[in-house]
């Protein structure tokens, strides 16, 4: 396994047939072993980057205080056979430091999570442009998890026009349904327990759906869950459409992304669940 600090040596890199590139912020755990996994089925070769990206912060203490945790991080991947690791300096990604020129993920990166986070998401889309043309890879593989990041990454590369496939790996889950996230080491036990509402509400509006019922009932479905649990204090259980992330509701028919999030205890949670509604 190659690391590579800098774009000059990751352009040296010889090009596999079929090039999969995983975006991560490093302090990796076991959603980004399960990226890498499903990279490796995608292609011959197989990059990862390690890139802790300031643009994505809004709160400057949050970006100070993110895990940087390299050695540990490189310790996983070389067992997993990934390639080569692109790991580089905020002054290589960033030379002039806020960059002049960046990407604006739109009405996308202002409605849900990016309400929550302002300028998150043109941080995002921003790193992920940038670490497209860096690496040029045929494949670029995200987590099901971050829903809305998924639609920002589609949007961009589809209106950027740039030549890569987005593939996306399901969420990962402990046995109970909890969406894994690194987030939940900070729930005490009673919190974990309040936080499976999250989960039993995606499930119980996808299995309404799946019997036929309206937009209107799936959403009430989810919600009542919630609603029974003291515990959460919900920030939105929406329906979102999967191309652009509007809200959808009343009768509308089709793919919809059921997405919650919330505030358990000091801790903030994400979930969501692909399913269709009007079958
Ligand atoms: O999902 C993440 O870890 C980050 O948002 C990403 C895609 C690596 C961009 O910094």
């Amino acid at each position: 396994m190659i690391l590579t600090r800098t774009a000059a040596d990751l352009a040296a890199l010889p090009r596999g047939e079929r090039r999969v590139v995983v975006m991560t912020m490093g302090a990796l755990h076991e959603g980004h072993l399960s990226l890498i996994r499903r990279a490796k089925d995608l292609g011959d070769q197989v990059i990862v980057t390690v890139f802790v990206n300031p643009l994505q912060f809004d709160e400057l203490t949050d970006y100070e205080r993110y895990p940087r945790t390299l050695e540990a991080d490189l310790a996983l991947l070389e067992p997993l056979g990934v390639d080569a690791v692109f790991a580089p300096s905020e002054a290589e990604m960033y030379p002039a430091g806020v960059p002049a020129v960046s990407v604006s993920a739109g009405v996308i990166g202002r409605v849900l999570e990016g309400a929550a986070r302002p300028g998150h998401f043109d941080g995002v889309v921003t790193v992920v442009a940038k670490l497209l043309h860096l690496t040029a890879p045929h494949v670029a593989v995200f987590g099901a998890k971050d829903a809305q990041q998924v639609i920002a990454v589609r949007a961009l590369v589809r209106d950027l026009n740039i030549p890569v496939e987005i593939a996306t790996v399901a969420t990962q889950r402990d046995d109970d349904g909890l969406a894994r996230s690194s987030r939940n080491v900070f729930l005490s036990a009673a919190e974990r327990a309040s936080a499976l509402a999250l989960s039993g509400a995606v499930f119980a509006a996808a299995a309404a759906a799946e019997s036929g019922a309206s937009l209107t009932d799936v959403l009430a479905t989810g919600r009542a869950v919630l609603a029974a649990e003291p515990g959460v204090n919900l920030d939105y259980f929406v329906a979102m459409n999967p191309a652009d992330a509007s809200e959808l509701a009343g009768d509308y028919r089709g793919d919809v992304v059921i997405a919650v999030a919330a505030r358990v205890g000091d801790t903030r949670l994400i979930d969501n669940i692909t399913t269709r509604v009007g079958r």
